[in-house]
């Protein structure tokens, strides 16, 4: 198939694409870099040993995305491009709406004029909210506590009822847990601009001796030790996670939530990383960060039964992967 991958020069696009041209595909890349560099272009053709066709353009831009469409006979579109960080959601509200909703509805229009019917969509585990763990795709959505969750909420919404209308589409809404690891070849991986909000990007700039320790956010949560649950889930497994729900779409609007099950501690992310690397991580206990749950983990059942897919890569292959990434990495 050919795929239009939005946002394909960033971390999970990037990983995606390698995944979807091992499987066969072909992938054309939708991208305007704001958050990403041109050379993770060149450096997915090296690892896929394939050439990608590589658009920079704003898929919020009617014309510019048409003008794909009308070039390419395109398959299905995995639609990834979107701005993530919620500390800045918060202070740029109507940036984000205004980049991650019309952006789906850009696309989804061009899908509906040339007739393609596949359609993939970026979510995330926060539109769960603070509610009972495990997450089941059956839940009742909580409020997002931020502008940037609140656009996943309502983009999902928006391709239920496309899809509800047009029986031709089928639609994949991938939740995604927590994101970690790298490509095991070192060359692309998580390169995030300035400091880092994420915990992994993090802990591998503190082993990098970049950033001095980390700040462990808060140690009195309800959990095994009392700082953060997180369900770890390694960018490749991710990245295949998407090849299977594009090639086992069926019509309608089917969410499923990609993650590994697990929940992983803050403190037992730290002591896996020291003991995978090798390295000690400074740390000191701070207090909680406004807006954090305790525990956040995935029922990953339902992939596993109608994707045939689940995670394979554990937390001890994440951290060898982010470190050997961050140890290659240049600015
Ligand atoms: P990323 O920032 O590395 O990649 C996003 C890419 O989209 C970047 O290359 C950026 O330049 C591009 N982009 C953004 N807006 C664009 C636009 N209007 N037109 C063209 N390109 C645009 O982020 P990521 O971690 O790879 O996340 C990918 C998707 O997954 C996002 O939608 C994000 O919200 C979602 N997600 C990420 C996480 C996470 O923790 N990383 C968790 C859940 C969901
Ligand atoms: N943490 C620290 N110190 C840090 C960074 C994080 O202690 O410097 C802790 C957090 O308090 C949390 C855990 O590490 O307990 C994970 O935090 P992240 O910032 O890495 O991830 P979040 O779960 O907060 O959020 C991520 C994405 C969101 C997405 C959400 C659910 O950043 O965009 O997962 O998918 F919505």
């Amino acid at each position: 198939m050919n795929i239009l991958v939005t946002g394909g020069a960033g971390y999970i696009g990037s990983h995606t694409c390698i995944a979807l041209m091992e499987a066969g595909h072909s992938v054309i890349i939708a991208d305007n870099l704001c958050n990403s560099k041109r050379e993770n272009i060149e450096k997915i053709m090296d690892v896929a040993g394939k050439e990608v066709t590589f658009y920079e353009i704003n898929v919020t831009d009617v014309e510019a995305v048409d003008a794909i469409f009308k070039n390419y006979k395109i398959d299905g579109v995995v639609h990834f491009a979107g701005l993530k960080a919620v500390g800045e959601s918060i202070e740029k509200p109507l940036k984000y709406y205004y980049n991650n909703i019309v952006s789906t509805m850009v696309l989804t229009k061009a899908c509906k004029k040339y007739g393609v019917n596949r359609f993939v969509f970026s979510s995330s585990a926060t539109v769960y909210g603070n509610n009972k763990v495990p997450f089941v795709e059956t839940m009742d959505l909580l409020p997002a506590t931020n502008p940037y969750g609140e656009t996943k909420v309502m983009s999902e919404q928006i391709l239920t009822d496309i899809a509800n209308v047009n029986p031709t589409l089928s639609v994949s809404i991938l939740r995604y847990f927590n994101p970690a690891g790298a490509h095991e070849s070192g060359l692309i991986g998580e390169a995030p601009n300035g400091i880092p909000n994420n915990l992994m990007p993090y802990v591998t700039q503190v082993a990098k001796g970049k950033l001095e320790k980390l700040r462990v956010f808060g140690n009195d949560y309800p959990t095994i030790d009392g700082t953060g649950i997180r369900d770890y889930i390694h960018v490749v497994d991710l990245a295949e996670g998407h090849v299977a729900a594009l090639e086992n779409l069926t019509e309608g609007v089917h969410i499923y939530n990609l993650g590994t099950g697990k929940g992983t501690s803050v403190l037992e992310l730290v002591r896996a990383f020291e003991e995978a690397n090798g390295i000690e991580v400074p740390y000191e206990i701070v207090d909680r960060r406004p807006g954090d749950i305790a525990s956040c983990y995935a029922d990953a059942s339902k992939a596993k039964r109608e994707l045939g897919w689940t995670a394979k890569r554990d937390i001890i292959a994440m951290c060898w992967d982010s470190w050997r990434f961050e140890k290659n990495y240049k600015e």
